[in-house]
């Protein structure tokens, strides 16, 4: 199928799309349901309107821009991914699964390709964790992994609820009506920047996901005595932040050791109190972010640092308390997708690979629901998370061309 990808277009999109964003370019901020995150919104749909496409927003601010096939009432084949980034982020995260996705239904449009399942894109909210703690939510309560009342428990650092952000947000209806039913899709395929050096290392144009690494999330609060730094002597005190020091070594230490490289362990956050030059720090809060391919090892560590906590709190006579965010399961992509993919890879002559996504996705949960896989695109040095977050204009050209050629495999 030949198709004509404006490069052009996506490029220009790409750009306006990351200058609605609380940073100074060329990094890029846009946290869920912020003015910023709604301006954004906004004017994706616009864009999904010029489009033709039928849009609409579950209660939780999901996006769906449908292209209706011959047989609307068959399953959907559906795309898409995230606009949401984190603070100081780059500008194609998400955004190529987004843009790339609407761009690949406009290329299939001009086609004259007619569909027999509809084809979706769907924008989904808050695959980022930084308001509410936890990644995914949109997925989450869309694949039923996350119930409606454990959504509406959740708040942000400044007290607020989800349930308050998103009315405010003007999001409406109640949250149990997010979740889809059974069949709605019938495949879903997510194009996103590789987020890692393998695919610019081995110069192949593409990464197919045959697996998404299981992402588990604590967050540690270390309670020991405050006081004077110059009245109370070493052998007197209970320091919280030498303690969590200890800790995140000790964290770093069991990552490293896990028996394989595809374990990760991040410490993102550290809270100080009372953050005082001259003032011994009574609490300190950590997040520890978890990830391994092997749901055990994963587990294995997790228990690890489990005990580690209980001996250094013995230990340093300091107090230890654990939530445990999520820790979700693994996901493995569905073969016939896979191989469709594949096959549109050769369709378009180009090389690929298949590869561990070691980011999660919102695919990750969508794996819950329906068939899904993943098409990686190269960034340049794998950087992702940083304003230095590079997809070259070929490079997200060759994913759209082969991302549409599967849609249109998939909804025929
Ligand atoms: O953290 C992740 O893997 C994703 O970028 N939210
Ligand atoms: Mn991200
Ligand atoms: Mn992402």
């Amino acid at each position: 199928m030949k198709l004509e990808v404006d490069r052009g277009l996506l490029s220009k999109e790409i750009d306006e799309l990351a200058s609605i964003s609380d940073a100074e370019g060329p990094a890029v901020t846009r946290i869920v349901f912020t003015p910023t995150d709604l301006r954004a919104r906004s004017w994706l749909v616009a864009r999904c309107e010029e489009a033709g496409l039928a849009v609409r927003q579950d209660p939780i601010g999901n996006i769906f821009a449908r292209w209706t096939g011959s047989e609307p009432s068959a399953p959907a084949v559906g795309t898409g991914s995230h606009i949401d980034a984190i603070p100081n982020a780059g500008k194609y995260d998400g955004v190529v699964g987004v843009l790339g996705g609407l761009e690949a239904i406009r290329a299939l449009r001009r086609s004259g390709f007619e569909p027999k399942h509809s084809i979706e894109l769907l924008v989904f909210t808050s695959e980022e964790p930084t308001r509410f703690g936890i990644g995914c939510l949109g997925s989450r309560l869309l694949s039923g992994v996350m119930s409606a009342e454990a959504a509406r428990g959740l708040k942000d650092k400044e007290g607020v609820s989800l349930e308050e952000a998103r009315q405010t947000a003007g999001m409406k209806g109640p949250l149990e009506e997010v979740k889809l039913k059974n069949g709605y899709y019938k495949a879903f395929v997510e194009l996103h920047i590789e987020q890692g050096p393998l695919l610019e290392q081995q110069r192949i144009s593409l990464g197919i996901v045959t697996q998404i690494a299981a992402p588990a999330t604590l967050r540690i609060t270390v309670e020991g005595a405050g006081g004077h730094a110059g009245g109370v002597l070493m052998p007197d005190r209970k320091d919280a932040l030498c303690a969590a020091a200890e800790l995140i070594l000790a964290i770093e230490s069991l990552a490293k050791t896990s028996g394989a490289k595809d374990t990760v362990a991040t410490v993102g956050i550290c809270e100080v109190f009372p953050g005082a030059v001259n003032s011994i720090p009574s609490r300190v809060g950590f997040s520890v972010d978890l990830r391994d391919t092997s749901l055990e090892r994963r587990d294995g560590v997790l228990r690890k640092i489990r005990d580690t906590l209980q001996s250094v709190s013995t230990k340093r006579q300091v107090s230890v308390e654990t939530e445990q965010l999520n820790a979700d399961a693994p996901a493995e992509c569905d073969r016939a997708i896979v191989e469709a993919l594949s096959q549109s890879c050769k369709n378009y002559h180009q090389t690929s690979i298949p590869m561990v996504s070691r980011a999660y996705h919102d695919s990750l949960f969508m794996s819950r629901i329906v068939p899904v896989a993943m098409l990686f695109i190269p960034c340049r040095n794998g950087y992702s998370h940083r304003p230095d977050e590079y997809a070259a204009p070929t490079d997200i050209e060759t994913g759209v061309s082969v991302l549409a050629d599967a849609l249109a495999t998939l909804a025929s």
